[in-house]
């Protein structure tokens, strides 16, 4: 088991995933509470996730994500999705604006390092068309999906790529 910083270390995009290898139903659970362990605003959790791993949904989603084909080829993909409405139910337009995305952003994040802490990797898609993939997934409506997760077992091991030097991102005051 990694440490938290050795598993930040080691979180890269995976696009390429060992065709052969299925993800455990229990570290495909344990990786769900991970993300729903996330901080939320009031502690509402306004998202949901939305567990894909049959083939041919799997290709439609390719196809709503502008041919991104690994996401096919990774055994599992998680869509996260914000809740608008149950954010403005406390917290009126901030909620519905920014909370309920934070909140499903946050929760993907989460279920990103868990990925790699169980030994395997992922990539964030954010490149989608929103309409094709509500229609795919039916999604009840309101909800607003934020990212997918593809999720499996890596099959490179990317080089990592290079960060802005912290003095560039950071202000001290
Ligand atoms: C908001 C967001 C959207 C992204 N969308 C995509 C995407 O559609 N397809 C893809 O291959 N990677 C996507 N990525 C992954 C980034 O390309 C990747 O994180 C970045 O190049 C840094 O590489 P690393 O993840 O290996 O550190 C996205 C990442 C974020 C945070």
């Amino acid at each position: 088991m990694w440490d938290f910083f050795e598993t930040v270390r080691h979180r890269h995009s995976i696009r390429k995933y060992q065709p052969d290898m299925a993800v455990e139903p229990e570290k495909l659970s344990a990786i769900l509470e991970m993300a729903c362990a996330a901080p939320s605003a009031g502690d509402l959790q306004a998202y949901r996730i939305i567990v894909v791993r049959d083939l041919a949904d799997r290709q439609m989603l390719v196809n709503s994500c502008h041919q991104q084909n690994f996401i096919a080829e990774a055994p599992v993909c998680l869509v996260f999705c914000a809740d608008p409405a149950r954010s403005e139910s406390v917290f009126s337009e901030r909620g519905a604006k920014l909370y309920a995305l934070q909140d499903a952003t946050i929760a993907a994040t989460y279920a990103q390092l868990a990925i790699v802490a169980a030994g395997m990797g992922s990539t964030w898609v954010g490149y989608f068309e929103e309409d094709k993939l509500r229609e795919i997934l039916k999604l009840e409506s309101g909800l607003v999906p934020v990212a997918l997760l593809s999720l499996g077992y890596p099959a490179e091991l990317p080089e990592p790529s290079s960060r802005r030097r912290l003095d560039e991102v950071v202000a001290w005051r």
